[in-house]
Formats: structure tokens, C-alpha cells, sequence
């Protein structure tokens, strides 16, 4: 594993944006698995920055989102599309027939994640996978569990996750009980895996999910196991670890 130390979050997203940037430089067509949530709107913003200034072309980059809450349609603001197409896609040229994200209004879990798991092979498998991470450990909607979830599923959200989501929402009874998410081994599969994270209130969980024992309770452990996994991290949420 490869930590990259910032010294802020503008740094953290700066170079975690130049990885991604590097990816799509030497394989126009590559697949990214992206991730939402707060930590990764910085770094988004600078690959903005940088289709602005003619670096960066993503008019044949494929896109597979981690996760998405089930029950909210496309329009709902806390809907993960919606924050996809507000944090990046509107801004840069990728097309909207190469992004996908779980679809989160349909009722039938089993037909959609045995459809999402299809388009995530159609592609290809993803080439380098996005994730932040949770305070729980969690990594897309992967909460903490008895075993390693495999393909992408349908997840009951933990108190912990509602909690930490309600900020986005009018009150915690809105924020939805239900996701889709990629699993574990989906996520695994990945060819590359970069994780971001800042802030103190995440160096507990970076030292116990990247230098503690690997157990599906801290199901980021698992990329312990990963070939290639980079974090880059500011000095607070690393601030844990030697
Ligand atoms: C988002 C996702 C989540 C977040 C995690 C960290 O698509 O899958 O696992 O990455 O909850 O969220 P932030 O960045 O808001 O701390």
C-alpha cells in the first residue's frame, strides 16, 4: 500500500485528483468506480479544473458509482445521481450513456444488483476504484458485519451510518433505511483502489482499518489484501499511524 501525506484537504484532493488524472491520461477509456460523500468533492473539483484547461478528456472514461439509496429517485437532491451530475458529471464532457449508478427506484434488490453486477463486467471491471471511507469502517454502503458481502446488494443502513448521513437530510427519519451498494468483492476486483480521507475524526478508523486486523466488523481491513491500493490522506486522519 501507497500513503500519500497532505497537508490539507486541498493538497489531499489535489493529489488524489492527479492520480485519477493519470489514469484517464493513459487510458482514455478507462473505467472509474467513484465514490460520493464529502471527501471526494474537492477532488472533483480539480479534475473540473482540469477539463477546463484542456488537460483532461473524458469523452470515452466509463463511470460505475459504488452505491445508491434505495427510494430516491434521480431528481432528489441527497439521491447519489443527483450529486454525481451536480459534483462532476454537468461539469466535464463524459456521457451521460457511460455514467451508471445503481438505480435506486427500482423495488425488485435481487433484478437490480444482478443487473448492476452486469454492467460492472460488461465494462470490463472497473480500473481504478474511488472510495472514502466510513467512520464505521464501511466502504461504499459495505457496513460492519459477520462476513465479507460478495456482489453488489441491497444493505439495511446502521444507526451509525444514518447518523453520520442526516446532516444531508431535513431530519434522521428522511434519511432513507436501504442502498444498493457494489460489494466487497466487486470492490476488490477492482484494478487500482484509491482511498481518500481527511480530518481527525477519521484517524481512529484509518489506523484500525489499514494497520488492525483484517475482520469484515472493519470492512475496509479487506484492502489490506488488495495488490495496489493508494491513500492519500491529510495530516489530521493520518495522524494515527507511524
Ligand atoms: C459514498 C460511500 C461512502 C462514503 C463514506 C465516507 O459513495 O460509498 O462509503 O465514502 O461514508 O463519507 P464522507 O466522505 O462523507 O466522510
Amino acid at each position: 500500500m501507497r500513503i500519500l501525506k497532505a497537508k490539507d484537504y486541498l493538497e489531499m484532493s489535489r493529489k488524489a485528483a492527479n492520480l485519477i488524472a493519470a489514469q484517464v491520461i493513459m487510458k482514455p477509456d478507462c473505467v472509474l468506480g467513484l465514490a460520493t460523500g464529502s471527501t471526494p468533492i474537492g477532488l472533483y473539483q480539480q479534475l473540473i479544473q482540469g477539463y477546463q484547461q484542456g488537460d483532461l478528456d473524458f469523452s470515452q472514461v466509463r463511470t460505475a458509482n459504488l452505491d445508491e439509496y434505495k427510494g430516491l429517485t434521480r431528481e432528489n437532491d441527497q439521491s447519489y445521481y443527483y450529486f454525481m451530475h451536480q459534483n462532476l458529471f454537468k461539469s466535464i464532457n463524459v456521457k451521460e450513456e457511460n455514467t451508471n449508478i445503481p438505480d435506486g427506484t427500482v423495488a425488485d434488490s435481487a433484478a437490480e444488483c444482478a443487473r448492476y453486477d452486469e454492467v460492472i463486467r460488461a465494462l470490463g471491471g472497473v480500473d481504478l476504484q474511488l472510495l472514502g471511507l466510513g467512520h464505521n469502517g464501511h466502504i461504499g454502503f459495505n457496513e460492519p458485519a459477520d462476513s465479507f458481502a460478495k456482489g453488489t446488494h441491497c444493505v439495511d443502513l446502521t444507526e451509525s451510518t444514518i447518523e453520520a448521513n442526516k446532516r444531508f437530510f431535513a431530519s434522521a427519519d428522511d434519511v432513507p433505511r436501504q442502498a444498493y451498494t457494489m460489494g466487497i468483492q466487486t470492490i476488490m476486483g477492482a484494478r487500482k483502489i484509491l482511498v481518500v480521507v481527511n480530518g481527525e475524526a477519521k484517524a481512529d478508523i484509518v489506523q484500525k482499518a489499514f494497520f488492525g486486523p483484517v475482520t469484515p466488523q472493519v470492512p475496509a481491513s479487506i484492502l489490506q489484501f488488495h495488490p495496489d491500493v493508494t491513500l492519500v490522506g491529510d495530516e489530521a486522519a493520518l495522524s494515527k499511524i507511524n
